[in-house]
């Protein structure tokens, strides 16, 4: 027997559709030896000290960051690939205009030719993980092959992963095959690189036969694939079909000072904040109030049996963005990297801790860039790159709610939607009704690098979800207008924006743990405590119904914050008939008709409308 086949018949399983799948994976593969990850904790350091020794992983001053690492990747391999991404549905309808298609059978013959023998010299891996609490019933069981151990590793921080797993699959559970290969067979004797990719890359989705392959990169997104390929693409492709949601959604809890305890999800496009949020800090004003993390990226939302929306945080870690982040920004997320992760493209200090732009304090004097450069404060670079990420097991997050693994999940009390806009967007409103919320979420975005002030044009992110909605954007539009249905009473809707600037380009809104303030007018809103006016994009609060102790923030200063202007709203609303052409007679009707509302709500408006009585 050689050794795959030893591994393959791994002791205990009886899941004969695994055990074929597996089989196969290694027939076309070719990888030099299997192993089975069993989850553990030795594993887990053996792993890191095998890619210490590759040069993949460096190990940082134990003295400053114990039992932490960290990984430099290739200069091309440091995001997610967008227009690599394929979503291969039987028609190109069914992918929509929102996603990259190719017919299935097309792409599976590409995908066979590119793995045959793309392991060759390596280990592979197999992952056996749970996208949710083991045995809840609203988690799901994924097995991924990977011939990178940083990928390994790293799943065993977001996901639950290993024996424990198989146990719950038993012999006959259904499971998502996610195939995953750098792309980079190594010839006998050939040396490896301390971070093997190819250059070609295909992040690939069935959506009909639930599974995953995903070719030349070993760099987040592309690679930890329980994260956007399965919880999100291929999740939101099941949810549509059984009835519940996968979101790209933090979900946050809110305790008041007497004890009433409301959970808020919330969708912000990548990079606009959800680690932040999902970790805030009240501010000074808040005494008594205390706010905890269930999760930071994505949510599964399913009907409970009290007929409200329960949710849960499929994950186990944070895969968060550095840059940016500091004690001043968040300080639940500084503590919790005190130790137990892995960094990937930060800066290397000369003691042999991390450091990124944005961290508290003076710049060190000298460092290693991400690149493994020398870098000095006065070079023209920056150290850490834009997309360097910190890999955190959530048991390390000094916010972590006590439900956070409840099987059940947490019920969720409002959804929260918002974008990186400059003008036009108030501070907060809520919408008239769920159809209402549906429409002012399918419009939401950022906004793209004005080349200009005044030229910014939006780049539209339904949901926080354009790279990551496994089907027609429409048709997911169509579920999430059918959800009010499945519930006696769904969630009120909210609009926010952090991201409003003055006349001289500076934010208005001091953001970060002062949103708290505008959290705590949604509870409100919730629980049926705070008042609100009617304004034309929809409902909003006044000023003095905000909470401002400990913020000196003008009434004048609200006002713009949360004034519209009649002819930027009728622009807006001009620009959303194009985002919604795109998918002609997929469009649900009762959207264009809310776009239509809007026109006349401002038709009928002043031309600067203010949130005063
Ligand atoms: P993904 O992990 O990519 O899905 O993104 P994320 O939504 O978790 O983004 P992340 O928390 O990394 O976004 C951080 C960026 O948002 C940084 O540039 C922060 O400075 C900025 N940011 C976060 N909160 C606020 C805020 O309240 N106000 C302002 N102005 N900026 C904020
Ligand atoms: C995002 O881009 O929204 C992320 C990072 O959360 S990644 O997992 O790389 O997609
Ligand atoms: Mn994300």
């Amino acid at each position: 027997m050689n050794n795959h086949d030893i591994d393959i018949v791994k002791a205990g399983i009886g899941h004969a559709k695994l055990l074929a799948w597996i089989d196969e994976a290694v027939k076309l593969c070719k990888p030099d030896s299997v192993h089975w990850c069993d989850g553990s904790q030795e594993e887990y350091d053996r792993l890191c000290a095998e890619m210490v020794e590759a040069g993949t992983l460096i190990r940082l001053n134990p003295d400053k960051r114990p039992d932490s690492f960290l990984a430099r990747s290739d200069p091309d391999d440091v995001a997610r690939v967008e227009d690599r991404t394929f979503i291969c549905s039987p028609t190109e309808a069914e992918a929509g205009p929102n996603n990259n298609w190719v017919a299935p059978a097309e792409m599976k013959q590409t995908l066979t030719g590119l793995f045959d023998g793309c392991m060759r010299g390596r280990v592979m891996y197999v992952c056996p993980f749970s996208m949710g609490p083991l045995g809840s019933p609203i988690a799901h069981i994924g097995v991924q092959v990977t011939d990178s151990a940083y990928a390994a590793a790293n799943m065993r921080i977001m996901t639950r992963m290993g024996d424990a797993v198989l146990d719950v699959l038993g012999d006959e559970g259904d499971f998502v095959p996610c195939m995953h290969s750098v792309g980079a067979p190594l010839a006998p004797g050939e040396a490896d690189t301390p971070w093997p990719c190819s250059e070609t890359k295909y992040i690939v989705h069935f959506p009909e036969d639930r599974t995953i392959w995903s070719y030349g990169s070993g760099y987040g997104g592309n690679a930890l694939m329980g994260k956007k390929c399965f919880a999100l693409r291929i999740a939101s492709a099941m949810a549509r079909d059984e009835g519940w949601m996968a979101e790209h959604m933090l979900i946050l809890g809110l305790e008041s000072p007497e004890g009433e305890k409301t959970y808020v999800a919330a969708a912000f496009p990548s990079a606009c904040g959800k680690t932040n949020l999902a970790m805030m800090i009240p501010p000074e004003g808040f005494d008594g109030w205390k706010v905890t993390t269930v999760g930071d990226d994505i949510a599964w939302i399913k009907p409970g049996k009290d007929g409200r929306l329960y949710a849960i945080n499929p994950e186990a870690g944070y895969f968060g963005v550095a840059p940016g982040t500091s004690m001043a920004s968040n300080p639940n997320a500084m503590r919790m990297l005190r130790r137990n992760c892995i960094f990937t493209n930060v800066a290397l200090t000369d003691d042999g801790d991390v450091w990124w732009e944005g961290m508290d304090g003076e710049p060190p004097a000298h460092v290693i860039d991400w690149r493994g450069e020398d870098w000095t404060p006065d070079c023209g670079r920056s150290a850490a790159h834009p997309n360097a990420r910190f890999t955190a097991p959530a048991s390390e997050c000094p916010s972590l709610d006590p439900d956070w693994e409840a099987p059940q999940g947490v019920p969720i009390g409002a959804f929260i939607f918002g974008g990186r806009l400059s003008k036009t967007f108030p501070l907060v409103y809520q919408s008239f009704d769920w159809s209402h919320g549906v429409y002012l979420a399918a419009t939401m975005g950022s906004e793209a690098t004005a080349a200009a002030v005044g030229q910014a044009a939006i780049r539209r992110d339904p949901m926080a979800m354009l790279p990551f909605c496994g089907y027609n954007m429409a048709e997911y539009w169509a579920h999430w207008l059918a959800m009010e249905s499945r519930v006696p009473e769904a969630p009120p809707i909210f609009r926010v924006n952090w991201f409003r600037k003055d006349a001289d380009g500076k934010f208005i809104w001091p953001g970060f743990g002062e949103n708290m303030r505008v959290i705590k007018w949604i509870v409100d809103r919730v629980r049926g405590h705070a008042g609100a006016l009617t304004s034309p994009f929809g409902l909003m609060p006044r000023h003095e119904d905000i909470e401002w102790t400990g913020l000196d923030f003008p009434r004048e200063a609200f006002l713009d914050l949360t004034a519209i202007d009649r002819a930027e709203g009728l622009a807006e609303a001009e620009d959303q008939k194009a985002h919604f052409a795109q998918f002609d007679s997929h469009l649900p009707k009762a959207l264009e008709q809310q776009r239509e509302g809007l026109i006349e709500r401002l038709n009928h408006a002043p031309e600067m409308w203010r949130a005063e009585e």
